[in-house]
């Protein structure tokens, strides 16, 4: 067979492409052969990594020539990066949280503010317990289990089909009748509890490490690449959610409820529709009193609104659904004692102290670091090294150290610093502010690296193997110095033979290669990841997706917010004009763009990476896409919440001021000057009415 594998994968003729696919296939299913057939691997997990990774990008570019036998569509021998990633047609949504009894009865009151009802209105609210497990997306096409996939970062999971298709209560034919012909059903894969402790004792047995609690035995056992181990894994699954459905599934979240039911799946038993908020509490309060009995774990108990077209109204913010949330059981406590304190600096300065514990469990899971969140809160506390003090840990929020139980008098009272700990700048506290941040800024180094790190992760650049080990390695061996450092690495790795990284501890050849390749793969960059990623304070996701589609070309954004300078200019105004910027984000953006370092940063970036022009949603044949809007006086049929979500949803920009920039004011009751702005103007006026039909 002829070998190209040293032909660069944008160079592969697609007659060479044929072929390495080809060899790709034969080589990867015989070492997939070797590790599980023969546990006698013979090459590393790396090297295996790098031909699954050449095969899956050439069949990227190639996607014609995809084989039937290819590896991608296989489980193979490498977790993380073995399986194969699959984007969701419909994001998986996370939930917000409610604490008390009073958040959710705000939840409620802000959803009917939202839906424009009356407080006196009813609203039909179910109520489930939230399993601590992990979600999956399940997709059946004409009644057929065909893929299966985890969540991921909600926009890309990974497939982890073979795994899923161990599972017994997970059907691989959908039972009944009408369902239709592309349903993905979404729900939890758990352990139960007794079967949690029979695995573990199994796997003491085996001399293998016992899992803390039953969601990471679950968690271990659907990421195995061997699906016979999965099977041999006591898997369950409960669903409760849907993503892409080629019909319509009914009204009512508890009728989708019932046709899973019918369809063949496990929905949970403990489910309550009711329309006051009242009994919904009281079936949390049920739900909890039961907890400790349950054969599985859960952490909470979700409330979603029963109607699917106030749930379609209501839609999402950032990555959470208005139309649900998660009320949490209040977190468990223990107590330990305090060794040391630390101080953190972040990427904005802020310092945050940090508790060493002597290390305790606390709900199945080792806790040996708290937040001491910020100078006020030591004070509270009045908190001395060796203390013994409670601490509380909720769901997968940082522990935090609630009061010192027992005091040791004897050592003196911890003071909150008057310095960073990294440069030795003073710190400073803004009015208002609790938080003390070192002024040192560009001087710092802390900073500079929690910048970096915050530049490469998840939802920046995202860059794979780019850890804050390797950060900080490449920070202090002075390689990476600002963010265009990083796409420089590869060049001036070539110039320095002597000191290459290959030849470094801790990396090797493919190790090299294969971030050599994460970051080439992030030359081209999403605008909103891209403003995300510069870290500059109160730019974080919304409010970047906020510039992108009022500025939709990173250039274009750069220069007007450069002519924002002036305050008394169009520029600024415009960026003030835009809804859900203030002045202090405004002045913030302004300003960090003034900073002739942070400039030249940026620049210098830019001649390293391609920014894609920014695609607002998928608006369909919206006739409002790309138009500005302003609402002014009372709406009557929306709330200004629903009129300003349903505006953007359709790609349009939402401003607060009029201007001859304007397309369409829309006008309710007692309008006032922004109508009579508008008039002069000879804007589009349009009344709710008017405005509902047109779109
Ligand atoms: S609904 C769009 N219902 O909680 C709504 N989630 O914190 C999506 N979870 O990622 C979720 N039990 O893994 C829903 N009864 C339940 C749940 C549940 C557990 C998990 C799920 C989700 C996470 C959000």
């Amino acid at each position: 067979m002829n070998d190209f594998s040293d032909i660069a994968i944008g160079e592969l003729t697609r007659g060479q492409a044929e072929s390495e696919l080809a060899r790709l296939a034969e080589l990867i299913a015989f070492h997939d052969n070797l590790y599980h057939g023969k546990d006698d691997p013979e090459i590393s997990d790396g090297e295996y990594d790098l031909l699954r990774r050449r095969n899956q990008s050439i069949e990227e570019i190639f996607p014609a020539l995809i084989r039937k036998d290819s590896p991608s569509t296989s489980i193979g021998a490498l977790a993380a990066s073995g399986f194969k990633k699959i984007n969701h047609r419909k994001p998986m949504l996370s939930l917000d949280n409610a604490f008390s009894a009073n958040d959710v009865h705000d939840f409620a009151e802000r959803v009917k503010r939202f839906l424009n009802l009356n407080v006196v209105d009813k609203l039909e609210l179910l109520a489930e317990p939230k399993i601590d497990g992990l979600s999956a997306s399940l997709r059946y096409e004409n009644g057929l289990f065909v893929q299966g996939l985890t969540r991921g970062d909600g926009k890309t999971g990974e497939d982890i089909t073979e795994n899923l298709k161990t599972i017994k209560q997970i059907p691989n034919h959908l039972k009944g009748v009408a369902w239709p012909e592309v349903l993905e059903v979404r729900g939890e894969v758990y352990m139960g509890r007794e079967d949690f402790k029979l695995l573990n004792e199994r796997q003491i047995e085996a001399d293998k490490q016992p899992f803390a609690n039953p969601r990471n035995a679950a968690a271990g056992s659907l990421r195995q690449l061997d699906s016979t181990i999965t099977k041999s894994r006591p898997l369950k699954f409960f669903a409760y959610s849907w993503g892409e459905s080629s019909e319509k599934l009914g009204s009512s979240q508890i009728g989708v409820i019932e046709k899973f039911r019918k369809w063949g799946f496990t929905t949970n038993e403990m489910i309550l529709v009711s329309n006051s908020v009242d009994e919904i509490i009281a079936h949390y309060q049920m739900i909890s009193d039961k907890r400790a009995a349950l054969s599985y774990d859960i952490d909470g108990v979700v409330y979603k609104v029963n109607r699917l077209d106030y749930q379609e109204r209501l839609g999402m913010v950032a990555r959470a659904p208005r139309w649900a949330i998660a009320h949490k059981f209040p977190a468990e406590k223990a107590r330990t004692f305090l060794n040391d304190v630390d101080y953190q600096v972040g990427r904005t300065g802020a310092i945050t102290p940090v508790a060493r514990l002597e290390p305790i469990t606390v709900g199945g899971v080792v806790v040996s670091n708290a937040t001491l969140h910020n100078a006020d809160e030591i004070e509270r506390l009045g908190i001395r090294l060796g203390d013994e003090v409670v601490i509380q840990r909720a769901g997968d929020v940082i522990p935090q150290i609630v009061e010192v139980a027992k005091s040791e008098q004897g050592n003196e009272l911890i003071v909150f610093p008057k310095t960073c700990p990294s440069c030795g700048s003073q710190l400073v506290r803004e009015e208002d502010e609790v938080v003390w941040r070192c002024s040192g800024g560009l001087i710092c180094p802390a900073q500079r690296v929690e910048r970096l790190r915050h530049f490469v992760s998840r939802n920046a650049f995202d860059i794979d193997g780019l850890g804050k080990k390797q950060i900080e390695f490449f920070f202090n061996e002075k390689m990476i110095n600002s963010p265009a450092d990083i796409f420089k690495l590869q060049e001036r790795d070539k110039k320095e033979p002597l000191t290459a990284l290959k030849n470094r501890d801790g990396w090797g050849d493919l190790s090299v290669s294969n971030l050599w390749e994460a970051i080439n793969d992030k030359r081209k960059i999403e605008m909103d990841r891209f403003l995300f990623s510069l870290g500059i304070r109160h730019l974080g996701q919304q409010n970047a997706r906020l510039m992108c589609l009022n500025y939709l070309i990173i250039d274009n954004f750069i220069e007007n917010i450069l002519a924002a300078t002036d305050k008394e200019s169009d520029a600024y105004n415009n960026l003030l004009s835009i809804d859900g910027i203030g002045e202090k984000v405004a002045d913030t953006i302004v300003d960090f763009f003034a900073e002739q370092q942070n400039l030249t940063v940026v620049k210098d970036l830019l001649q390293q990476i391609e920014v894609s022009e920014f695609t607002p949603p998928d608006t369909g044949n919206s006739n409002i896409a790309g138009k500005i809007v302003v609402f002014t006086g009372k709406l009557e049929k929306l709330s200004r919440q629903e009129a300003k979500a349903s505006a953007e949803n359709l790609g349009a920009k939402v401003s607060s001021s009029v201007s001859s920039k304007t397309d369409i004011l829309v006008a309710g009751p007692g309008a006032g000057s922004k109508l009579k702005k508008a008039q002069e103007l000879g804007i589009n006026i349009l009344t709710e009415d008017e405005w509902l039909n047109l779109r």
